[in-house]
């Protein structure tokens, strides 16, 4: 079994060509195609196709074509919700992945446009890719209000609301659902794939889903407050002037820190029945802000 390393360099460009290759003959306007496929191909560590690859493979599964085109769907709903959580009535931004975000380089309307239709185009790849409605249950759930979407508004809801400020369980809610849902079913649907029945496997995974989701938004809202934005590919230093509410502003540097740490080894504990460490090597992406 590979690596991290090896399978981020083995599938990130085929992850890339796919991408590319399909925005341009699946969406029939050329225009549109384009300023779509500019934010899904600004780059981006493709981190939620990568773990549902991963995922596959540590169930031993021999990837295929159809589950490119899924882990693909997976990273054009993921964009989706970068191009909205960018736009001025939201988290205002005008840099992601190191280029101008959608609407500065396009406009607000081409935007949201460009957003509303990845969500459905990579429902539409999860469901070809998979043949299975399991999947496709399980990441509508994942981006709907109970999910992504029902995250960002608590988000929003909250922002310049001091009220929250101390409400650590409102807090660390907020953040699993805003980002914690989409990278568990990531993991879930890969489970769903091959059917798994090994009970430990399954708890084991379920585990690592859980761990790695609550942890990345700890691990972003850090980014937030020790790269720069020429490293981080996006606004950094911002969260807190603009009146967010996250683990950050919740405990400080040190003790995010260490909750970020207590995640880490639940979920590389949690993994240790896999004979490959390629699932818990994703954490070492969090060496960068500890
Ligand atoms: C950023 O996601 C937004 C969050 C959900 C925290 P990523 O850190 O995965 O961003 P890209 O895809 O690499 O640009
Ligand atoms: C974004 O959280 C979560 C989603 C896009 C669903 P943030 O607003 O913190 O993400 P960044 O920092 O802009 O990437
Ligand atoms: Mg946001
Ligand atoms: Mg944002
Ligand atoms: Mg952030």
């Amino acid at each position: 079994m590979m690596n991290l390393t090896e399978f981020r360099h083995k599938y990130t460009p085929i992850i890339n060509s796919f991408l590319e290759k399909h925005l341009e003959e699946d969406i029939d306007n050329k225009k549109f195609s384009n300023i779509m496929a500019y934010s899904v191909m600004a780059g981006g560590k493709r981190l939620r196709p990568l773990i549902y690859l991963a995922t596959l493979a540590s169930l031993d599964h021999e990837i295929n074509e159809d589950d490119i085109k899924t882990a693909c769907g997976i990273e054009l709903i993921h964009t989706y919700s970068l191009i909205h959580d960018d736009l001025p009535a939201m988290d205002n931004d005008d840099y992601r992945r190191g280029k101008l975000t959608s609407h500065k380089k396009w406009g607000e309307a081409e935007a949201i446009l460009a957003g509303d239709a990845l969500l459905p185009l990579g429902i539409q790849w999860i469901a070809q890719g998979s043949k299975n409605i399991t999947e496709v249950e399980i990441i509508t759930k994942a981006v709907g209000p109970n999910g992504m979407v029902g995250g960002q508004y608590l988000d929003i809801d909250s922002t310049n609301n001091s009220s929250v400020k101390d409400n650590g369980e409102f807090i660390s809610k907020m953040e699993w659902l805003k980002t914690g849902c989409l990278l568990q079913a990531s993991v879930e649907m890969a489970i769903a794939k091959v059917a798994e029945t090994d009970k430990n496997k399954i708890t084991a995974l379920n585990k690592f889903a859980y761990t790695f989701g609550r942890s990345y938004q700890i691990y972003d809202d850090l980014v937030d407050v020790v790269e720069s934005s020429q490293e981080a590919g996006k606004a950094t230093h911002k969260d807190e002037a603009e009146g967010k509410n996250n683990t950050f502003t919740l405990l400080g540097l040190d003790e995010s820190r260490q909750e970020l740490i207590a995640l880490v080894d639940e979920g590389k504990k949690s993994l240790d029945i896999f004979e490959s460490s390629l699932l818990a090597e994703f954490f070492d992406l969090y060496q960068k802000v500890l």
